[in-house]
């Protein structure tokens, strides 16, 4: 104990050390340093034995001291001997140090150990006479950080920027010793490089000894580098090993300027016709997008109306064709960055016919007519008559013109690669020249019963629309009961009541010429109908009897004559037989006279209804 107390001892026994190591020797090992979490318990292990084997000290005296870092200032933390084991009062480790002595020497256990506990511990044996010796471990305390937080930078970088700018930070908190930061981009690590990649570290030690590391990063932003991500990584040291610890990763806004500018048709697809809304869209490379400015080719100091990226032309006509631009609205940006495009508004004008609305033709004429329309296409064209195709092409050559040749020609034109566009004109022709009677010339004979009404039809072709007369002999009984003149035809129907044989003809005249149809209808005469039978039917049936009554009484004669020369026998059966058979000899002509009147009527029916087919084949 009085060894401890003042300079003086401890000299005397150094002295005293020196004095006994020339003969005996005290061997000592220690570990050069000794690793470990703070919190944990450290050993610190002092291995001894005395080379004299022979001379075992009966003193062993047991010290234990502390280095305090950048001193070399030792204080004394324990003291034991044989009879007894101290730890010092008032050190940082009274309380909290055991020695133990195990059959290698001694050991030194540190409970809770803290980061101040990061300094030299010295072990001194002394055996007197037996020798003495000292050894030092250095106590190395560690402890982890935090996990990294990483921060990019939320505003956008502009690769314009002249100096690396700061892309992120990152934060390691609560380490020990100082832990190390590495940044990555794509996980390849970054290396300061001057003017493209610096890295400012700021490191800060708490009172408690724990040290953050804060790293910020500036780095020369490439366009690249809107795709990247950007991590960092702490490194630290634990007992024995380095240890890393990656953040997060993040990607940053990268603000690069537009070097390429597209400008195309957005809406309609396909050909562009008047009347159409066209929409051209603009877009750029550049980050942020900027606004644009619209321009025509011919134009370049006025500016369109546009709306964010889009210009939109409605309704478009033939004269918003054209070369249209647009180029980013960066004034600081002077490059010629523009986006262009062809426009092209495809039309179709209003047909145009010649002749146009109507034309007259003398029949046999020849007439060209055209139908042309104006389009910035190819167009198609088809003449049409009464909604049947009649020709192709833009011409259309009518020849020899008759009345059929007559009426609406229609021609529609086309725009095959724009079906949307397509327009018509149209073009009547009138056939001017003299009556032409449907059915020819010739006469038309008839036969009809007496009494009947017979309709007599005279159809004639002609413009000016011919008028006609009729002149009717052998009746007084007529009336006209159809007269319907139309533009190139005049139908005339006249009834007429067959009295007697009859000739009727129907003049049709124009001021081109006249042309005259005649009839004539031959009357049969005929019993009033009130008869049950016709005098024909009824004189046929008479000299049936007539004959029959002959043959019966021939006969009669001859059976009377037989059965007088051989017996009676009585007549009656066959002459029964024979009444039946006369009935249907007579029916037989009934129906033979009724086939003919049958006949007579179909014929009268066919002309007139052949008559009326007149108009509709025109
Ligand atoms: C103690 O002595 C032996 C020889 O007897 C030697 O091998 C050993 O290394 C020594 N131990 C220490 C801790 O010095
Ligand atoms: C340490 O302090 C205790 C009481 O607090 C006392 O009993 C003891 O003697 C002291 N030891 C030394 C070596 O001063
Ligand atoms: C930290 O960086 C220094 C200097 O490059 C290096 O000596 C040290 O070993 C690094 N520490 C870790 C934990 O990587
Ligand atoms: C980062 O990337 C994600 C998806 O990969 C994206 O949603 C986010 O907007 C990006 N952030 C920045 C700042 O570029
Ligand atoms: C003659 O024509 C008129 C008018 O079309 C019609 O009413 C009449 O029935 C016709 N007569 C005959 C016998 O066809
Ligand atoms: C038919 O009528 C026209 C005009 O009414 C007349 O000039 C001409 O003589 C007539 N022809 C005949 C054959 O009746």
């Amino acid at each position: 104990m009085a060894l401890l107390r003042g300079t003086p001892v401890t000299l005397f026994l150094h002295l005293c050390l020196l004095d006994w190591s020339a003969w005996a020797k005290v061997e000592l090992t220690m570990h050069e340093a000794v690793e470990v979490y703070a919190g944990d318990s450290a050993q610190i292990p002092c291995q001894y034995n005395f080379t004299d084997a022979d001379n075992e000290p009966s003193f062993v005296m047991i010290q234990w001291f502390v280095k305090a870092a950048g001193n070399s200032a030792r204080t004394r933390i324990f003291y034991g001997d044989r009879s007894q084991h101290i730890v010092d009062n008032n050190t940082d480790y009274s309380g909290r140090v055991e020695v133990i002595a195990d059959d290698q020497g001694t050991r030194l256990a540190i409970q809770h150990v803290q980061l101040r506990d990061e300094r030299e511990f010295l072990c001194q044996v002394n055996g007197l006479a037996a020798g003495n010796a000292e050894g030092k471990t250095h106590l190395k305390v560690f402890a982890p950080p935090e996990a990294p937080v990483i921060e990019g930078v939320v505003s956008g970088i502009s690769i314009t920027n002249e100096v690396p700018s700061q892309v992120a930070s990152c934060e390691a908190r609560s380490g020990f010793p100082k832990p190390n930061i590495t940044w990555y981009r794509d996980s390849v690590p970054l290396v300061p490089t001057l003017g493209y990649t610096n890295v400012l570290t700021l490191v800060s030690q708490q009172s408690s000894g724990f040290i953050s590391v804060q790293s910020t990063l500036e780095y020369k932003v490439i366009k690249e580098d809107k795709d990247a991500r950007f991590s960092c990584e702490v490194s630290f040291f634990v007992p024995g090993a380095i240890r890393t610890v990656e953040s997060n990763s993040i990607n940053i806004t990268v603000h690069y300027p537009t070097t390429m500018v597209e400008l195309w048709k957005q809406s309609p697809q396909g050909l562009v016709k008047e009347g159409d809304t066209v929409e051209l869209r603009c877009q750029g490379d550049g980050n942020p997008p900027p606004s644009f400015v619209f321009n025509r080719e011919q134009e370049l100091d006025v500016d369109l109306e546009n709306q964010g990226d889009v210009l939109k032309l409605s309704p478009v006509s033939r004269k918003d064709s054209g070369i249209y631009q647009c180029r980013p609205l960066n004034r600081d940006d002077s490059s010629e960055v523009k986006g262009e495009m062809q426009l092209t508004v495809h039309y179709l004008d209003p047909a145009v016919v010649v002749p146009k609305d109507s034309e007259f033709m003398l029949k046999g004429e020849d007439l060209t007519a055209t139908c042309n329309a104006l389009s910035s296409l190819q167009t198609a064209t088809v003449w049409y008559k009464n909604g049947k195709q009649v020709g192709k092409g833009n011409t259309l050559h009518l020849k020899d013109a008759n009345y059929e040749t007559a009426g609406e020609y229609i021609c529609e034109v086309t725009v095959p690669s724009l079906p949307a566009l397509h327009t018509s004109g149209s073009v009547h022709i009138i056939v001017q020249g003299s009556p032409q009677l449907v059915g020819g010339e010739q006469e038309v004979r008839l036969e009809e019963a007496t009494g009947r009404i017979v309709n007599l039809s005279c159809e004639a072709h002609g413009h000016p629309p011919p008028s006609i007369s009729w002149i009717v002999i052998g009746s007084q009984i007529w009336n006209e009961v159809v007269s319907k003149p139309n533009e190139h035809v005049t139908h005339s129907v006249l009834s007429v009541k067959v009295t007697a044989d009859i000739s009727a003809s129907c003049n049709a005249s124009n001021d081109m010429g006249t042309e005259v149809k005649a009839f004539s209808i031959k009357a049969i005469p005929r019993f009033t109908s009130a008869a049950p039978f016709s005098p024909a039917e009824g004189s046929g049936v008479i000299i049936v009897v007539i004959i029959l009554c002959l043959l019966l009484l021939a006969i009669l004669g001859s059976v009377l004559y037989f059965l007088h020369k051989k017996g009676k026998i009585p007549c009656g059966r066959s002459g029964k037989q024979e009444i039946t058979k006369e009935k249907t000899t007579k029916d037989d002509i009934v129906v033979e006279m009724k086939t003919n009147t049958k006949n007579e009527e179909a014929v009268l029916l066919k002309a007139v209804n052949g008559d009326k087919k007149g108009p509709d084949e025109q």
